[in-house]
Order: structure tokens, then C-alpha cells, then sequence
């Protein structure tokens, strides 16, 4: 495998190969491990063309702990503000051989255009609404490790749909592990036609966390969003926010998981948010550790 754009394409075995060797990965860093220099002499370029916290400083960070070299490239401090086109940037790029170029996009299918222009692997750090396979990838480890075996479980995923590429991509990585889905938000804020997708769409909170293992708040992407979508952050939460009340629908023992960003008090209500049954934080520890072993086995030809 050279590239990783998206989840779907992936075998289950693929995706608990990744999982497992990330799960050595965790146990190392958790326990204040050093580096590892097992890609020393290698390189890394992140290339993001939107903004980001988790994911970028993820990558660098997962490169540097296996001893590569990183080159984060601030677009917004590069020749593409001069107009360098997105193919002469990636060939410009492709030229320095980096072993890995790490993209984020706004427009979908950005990634797999770079992909068919280098000849380093490519990750797709985010493209527009199409898909995250990293942060899914990252979802699927934190949710094993917390819960063991996935098979059998549901996931109910909430909010904006219609703009999330962290839910599309989730949707066919717990699919992939035996999960089934179910999917609730505002009507507006969900995709109208979601017959192809692996996944049930449910009319009301109740009915989506029942039987839930997994509860997944989505960002509010405001930024995708051109007009109203939703009256106010007030009634979003009222409707479609998390909180202690609403999580007894759930299984017991259910946790939230969120991929942040978080609006506060929008998405996620504070009597969760900063309660045990988040686990917000642990995603990004596990968001590390998948992508030391993504880089890791990318590189080392093991996917
Ligand atoms: N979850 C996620 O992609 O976060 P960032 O936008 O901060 O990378």
C-alpha cells in the first residue's frame, strides 16, 4: 500500500494490524518511553492547507518519536499565497524525497490528486467532507482498547453530519470491525441521501443512544457552513448536545468520544465534558500512537 486516503478500501485485517501496533506504541509513550529511531534518516512533510492542532502537531510528533525528520509547511507562508498551483507545490515538494507527505485540504479528493503526482506515500490528514481516516483509525484504537473487542458493539454518532469527514470515515471503519451505527442531528445538518452508507439515521436522541456504546459528538463546522443552519448554539445544545441526562439512554458503561475541536457547552455540556465518561484526551494519546504505526508500516512496506 503507498498511500492512505480513506478508510473504505481497507480490509478489517489492514485496519487490527495497524491497531495492534499502535497499541505497543501507546504502552511505550504512556509509560514515558523514549524515541524509538526506527525511521531515523527518514523524512516527513506536513502540508496543511487548513487549520489544525491534533492532527499536524500529531504527525510531527509520531515522526519524531520513531527519529524522522519533519517539515511542516505553513501554506500561508508559502509560495501557494504567490499562486503556486496544489500540483506544482506537491511535485516541489516530491523533489526534496521525503519519505511521507501528510495533506489537508478544504476540497475533497485534494489528496488523492497529490498521490498520483509524487512518489512519496501520502496520508490524508482531511479532505473537505469526504473523509479523516487517521482520526477514524484513531476512534477504532481508543474504542478497542477501552472496550476490547468492537464486534458486536453500536456506535451512535450525533451533530453535523452533512459536513463531517470524521463521520463518514468512522462510519466505515466500525462497520469494518462488526459495529452497527446509528446516526442522529438536525435535519438540516444531515446529508439527504445516506441510502449507500452503512449506518440507520434515527429521528430522536432517545432512539439513537439506546444501546449505544459509543457516543460520538461532532464539531459544528462552522466554517463549511454557509448560512443558517441552526438557530443558535443555545437550541443546538438543547436538542442535540450531550450531557449525564441524556447519556442514560445509553448502555451502561457508555462512553463519549468527540474528535475536537469542542464547541463547550454546545456540543458537549460541562457536566461531561470534563467527566471520566469523555474520553476526549485519550483519543489524542491514541491519535499519536496510530499514526507512529501508520508512518512506521507505510514506510516499512507492512500495509
Ligand atoms: N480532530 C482533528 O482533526 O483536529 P484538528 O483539526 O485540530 O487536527
Amino acid at each position: 500500500m503507498k498511500d492512505l486516503l480513506q478508510i473504505r478500501g481497507l480490509s478489517p485485517e489492514q485496519i487490527e494490524s495497524i491497531l495492534s501496533r499502535a497499541g505497543e506504541y501507546f504502552d511505550v509513550v504512556t509509560a514515558g518511553g523514549k524515541p524509538f529511531p526506527k525511521l531515523k534518516d527518514r523524512s516527513v512533510i506536513t502540508l496543511f492547507y487548513e487549520n489544525s492542532t491534533r492532527t499536524r502537531a500529531s504527525f510531527e510528533s509520531a515522526a519524531k518519536y520513531l527519529g524522522a525528520e519533519v517539515v511542516n509547511l505553513s501554506v500561508s507562508a508559502s509560495s501557494v499565497q504567490k499562486g503556486e498551483s496544489l500540483k506544482d507545490t506537491a511535485l516541489t515538494l516530491d523533489a526534496m524525497c521525503p519519505d511521507v507527505i501528510v495533506m489537508r485540504h478544504a476540497q475533497s479528493g485534494a489528496p488523492h490528486r497529490l498521490a498520483g503526482w509524487v512518489k512519496a506515500h501520502v496520508v490524508n490528514g482531511g479532505d473537505g467532507l469526504h473523509a479523516h481516516p487517521t482520526q477514524a483509525l484513531l476512534d477504532m484504537f481508543t474504542a478497542q482498547r477501552h472496550f476490547g473487542s468492537l464486534n458486536g458493539r453500536t456506535a451512535a454518532i450525533i451533530g453535523d453530519i452533512e459536513h463531517s469527514r470524521v463521520a463518514r470515515s468512522n462510519i466505515y471503519a466500525m462497520t469494518l470491525l462488526g459495529m452497527k451505527v446509528k446516526l442522529f442531528g438536525p435535519s438540516t445538518l444531515m446529508p439527504s441521501d445516506m441510502s449507500g452508507m452503512p449506518c440507520t439515521v434515527c429521528s430522536s436522541m432517545r432512539e439513537a443512544l439506546e444501546g449505544a456504546d459509543i457516543v460520538m459528538a461532532l464539531r459544528i463546522q462552522l466554517e463549511r457552513m454557509k448560512g443558517g443552519l441552526f438557530p443558535s448554539a443555545g437550541e443546538y445544545n438543547k436538542y442535540f448536545g450531550l450531557n449525564k441526562d441524556v447519556m442514560k439512554y445509553a448502555n451502561d458503561g457508555a462512553i463519549i468520544m468527540h474528535p475536537g475541536p469542542v464547541n463547550r457547552g454546545v456540543e458537549l455540556s460541562h457536566d461531561v465534558l470534563d467527566d471520566p465518561v469523555c474520553i476526549k484526551d485519550i483519543q489524542v494519546t491514541g491519535g499519536l500512537s496510530v499514526r507512529m504505526a501508520l508512518l512506521d508500516m507505510l514506510i516499512g512496506g507492512e500495509l
